[in-house]
């Protein structure tokens, strides 16, 4: 029997899944295969933007004439969107062959939910209000070789005003330092290359004994080994001279720190309820930057959120121009229904939106450009982690986060490559092994 499980989302729903994966084996699908030949599909389903939201709604609508034709197919629907309120119950009434609907609180039941729909012609419902348990006991099926991710804390306390990721996930819980740490030792006797530790906002971990952030990195880097260590994501209002010295000590600590300002403008900053300034954000890249001169720093960015003026607009502009950013992950606000944001008066209309995305999407590109060009005539070692077929090349990061591509005549995957770079193209650098 084999399985097809479909994505929405973040590092965070692939990661979770591997272990849909890992469950899915154990219960008899051996293999992943192509969505029409498979005997049970599962959509890991997102819905931190409206577009993540509609897109799922879109492919699972699409299964109605394969879930009528082929006798015996499962098809389960789990993760964010269906946590969301009232989300499960709209499923329900739009796709009724929906055999299995499972919450984010859910995932270690998954298996227990394809034992009843086996032995009922009923459809399963499991959505669980909340969860304090930190273990989900699943053993991932690792699709990211030589990447492994491992997740150090879920959930999330913040309540940024935008954003539904603390009504879906529920309350911040940290996993045990120990438990993190035999899974990375674990990972890297296994061969695995790059470990990225996981958490919806990795500062506020806190493990057995008041375990902090920075001491759980350190105890991480520390691993012996051939690997190097990343981490995501982090939060701005907790950033510390600790983490710091920690990503200053260890050489296996990838000098690039992924750190959300969401907007330049102080008045947006605190009407999204993220507790800093941009003054503050400055200061902090500044003391990264005197203590970790090559750090690259990448950062999510949100236009139009309701009230922004052309003006608070601008000031995201020249935030995106002092930061010196090496690339941006950038987003047009969207509503979420239950978010303190979603009441708000002073919408922003469609079209200014857009047209602020798209002033916002030319410069971070510019300035993607600017730097890469830069690594013309540069050696990058990069960690090659698969090979692009249309392109007939392998690709790979280096610790900055700049993806590098090379022509092998073998298989490459999983070592360390030193490139020497011959051109630049957006963020892709292209080279030849030296
Ligand atoms: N609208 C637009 N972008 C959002 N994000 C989170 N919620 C929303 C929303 N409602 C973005 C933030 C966050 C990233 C993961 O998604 O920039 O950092
Ligand atoms: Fe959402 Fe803010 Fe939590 Fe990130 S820190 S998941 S943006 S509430």
């Amino acid at each position: 029997m084999k399985y097809h499980i479909v994505t929405y989302g973040c590092q965070m729903n692939l990661h979770e899944s591997e272990k849909i994966a890992g469950i899915l084996k154990e219960k008899g699908y051996l293999s992943s295969a192509p969505i029409e030949e498979a005997d049970i599909i599962v959509f890991n389903t997102c819905c931190i933007r409206e577009n993540a939201e509609n897109h799922a709604f879109g492919n699972i609508g699409a299964l109605k004439k394969l879930k009528r034709e082929k006798k015996g197919l499962i098809v389960a629907v789990g993760g964010c969107l269906v946590q969301e309120e009232g989300k499960a119950k709209l499923l329900k009434e739009k796709f009724p062959f929906i055999d299995i609907l499972f919450g984010t609180h859910n995932l270690d039941e998954l298996g227990d939910l394809i034992e009843r729909k086996r032995a009922q012609k009923k459809s399963v419902v499991s959505i669980k209000e909340a969860r304090s348990a930190t273990e989900d006991g699943a053993n991932p099926v690792r699709t990211s070789y030589p990447n492994a991710w491992v997740n150090i804390m879920y959930g999330c306390n913040n309540f940024c005003s935008y954003c539904i990721v603390p009504y879906v996930r529920g309350r911040e819980r940290s996993r045990r330092a120990i438990d993190i740490l035999r899974e990375v030792e674990a990972l890297v006797a296994e061969g695995y290359r790059e470990i990225t530790l996981l958490g919806q906002n990795v500062d506020s971990y806190r493990g057995e004994d008041g375990t902090t952030f920075p001491a759980l990195l350190d105890a991480v880097a520390s691993v012996e080994g051939n690997f190097r260590l990343r981490f995501m994501t982090s939060h701005p209002k907790d950033f510390s001279e600790e983490l710091v010295a920690v990503m200053k000590k260890h050489d296996k600590i990838c000098k690039h720190l992924h750190m959300p300002v969401q907007s330049g403008s102080n008045r947006i900053l605190r009407l999204m309820n993220r507790r800093y300034t941009r003054e503050k954000y400055l200061e902090d890249l500044a003391l990264l930057r005197r203590e970790i001169p090559d750090c690259e720093v990448t950062t999510d960015l949100i236009v139009a959120f309701p009230t922004e003026t052309e003006e608070e607009f601008q000031e995201t502009l020249s935030l995106v121009k002092e930061a010196d950013f090496s690339s941006a992950f950038t987003f047009i606000y969207s509503p979420r229904t239950g978010t303190r944001a979603a009441e708000m008066e002073g919408r922003i209309a469609d079209e200014v939106a857009k047209d602020r995305i798209t002033r916002l999407v030319a410069l971070v590109n510019e300035k993607t450009r600017e730097k890469s060009a830069k690594y013309v005539g540069k050696r990058i070692e990069i960690l090659c982690e698969d090979r692009d077929e249309k392109k007939g090349m392998y690709l790979g990061r280096d610790e900055y986060g700049r993806m590098g591509y090379f022509k092998s005549e073998r298989d490459r995957v999983g070592e360390f490559v030193t490139l020497k770079i011959t051109e630049a193209n957006g963020i892709s650098l292209y080279g030849e092994e030296v």
